[in-house]
């Protein structure tokens, strides 16, 4: 029996001083505060600035507008590499924007820089639940496509290709975010869509090019 206790003694002892070790490990250190008007201001201003608005009014977005939204989007940066303002898995580019307005849906060519059209049709009401998606200019719809992700490793699925994907779109979704904080524009990425629904009403889509999620963008209402 003593030497039950003993052992028990010599446990609860062991315990107890791993954990005052590993609690000792934890050191909290207080980081130097962002210097929002210092040397890199411009970027630390617009992350300050950032943030999701769901007010919008049917004001347009000038022309010049578009074409910057859409080059911090998915632009080419670097014209000898063709690199873009986003990072890419195994730099596939995957991820395609789209852009439904008023006056049709259109598909962004990173490469020439343009936005060409493929349908007519507003087919803004559908990409999203929010009353506000019919009435705002513009919304980026993002989209990966599976066929241009091809195997680079065994493990390799489509399960991986749509987590790569929506990173992808994520560091789009936020270039997006921050080029609006810079021109006093609103924005909300959006999950509430109606994929399938939406797919539909696109038209162009193949079975392997998922919509991964979309982003209103407008002048406050
Ligand atoms: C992946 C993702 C999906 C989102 N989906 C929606 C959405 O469907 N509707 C919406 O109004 N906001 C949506 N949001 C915006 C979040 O609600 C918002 O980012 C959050 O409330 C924090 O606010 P902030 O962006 O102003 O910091 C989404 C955000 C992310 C990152």
């Amino acid at each position: 029996m003593l030497k039950f206790r003993l052992l028990c003694l010599c446990l609860i002892t062991v315990f107890a001083f791993s954990f005052l070790l590993s609690a000792q490990e934890i050191k909290t250190e207080s980081l130097p505060k962002p210097n929002i008007n210092g040397r890199n201001s411009s970027i630390l201003k617009l992350l300050e600035n950032r943030r999701t608005h769901r007010q919008f009014s049917t004001k347009e977005i000038s022309a010049q507008q578009l074409s910057e939204i859409l080059w911090c989007a998915n632009g080419v940066n670097d014209t000898i590499s063709g690199k873009r303002t986003v990072p890419s898995a195994y730099n596939w580019h995957g991820v395609t924007v789209y852009a439904a307005a008023s006056n049709g849906l259109f598909i962004y060519e990173p490469n020439e820089h343009s936005l060409n059209k493929i349908s007519d049709k507003d087919i803004r009401t559908f990409t999203g639940s929010q009353d506000f998606v019919k009435r705002a200019p513009l919304t980026l719809i993002y989209v990966a496509d599976f066929g241009k992700m091809n195997p680079k490793s065994k493990t390799m699925n489509d399960d991986k290709r749509l987590f790569l994907s929506a990173i992808e779109a994520g560091c789009m979704v936020q270039s997006v975010y921050l080029y609006c904080a810079s021109e006093g524009l609103n924005t909300v990425v959006r999950d509430m869509v109606d994929r399938d629904a939406l797919a539909k009403q696109m038209e162009v889509l193949k079975p392997k090019q998922k919509i991964v999620i979309v982003q209103t963008i407008g002048y406050q209402d």
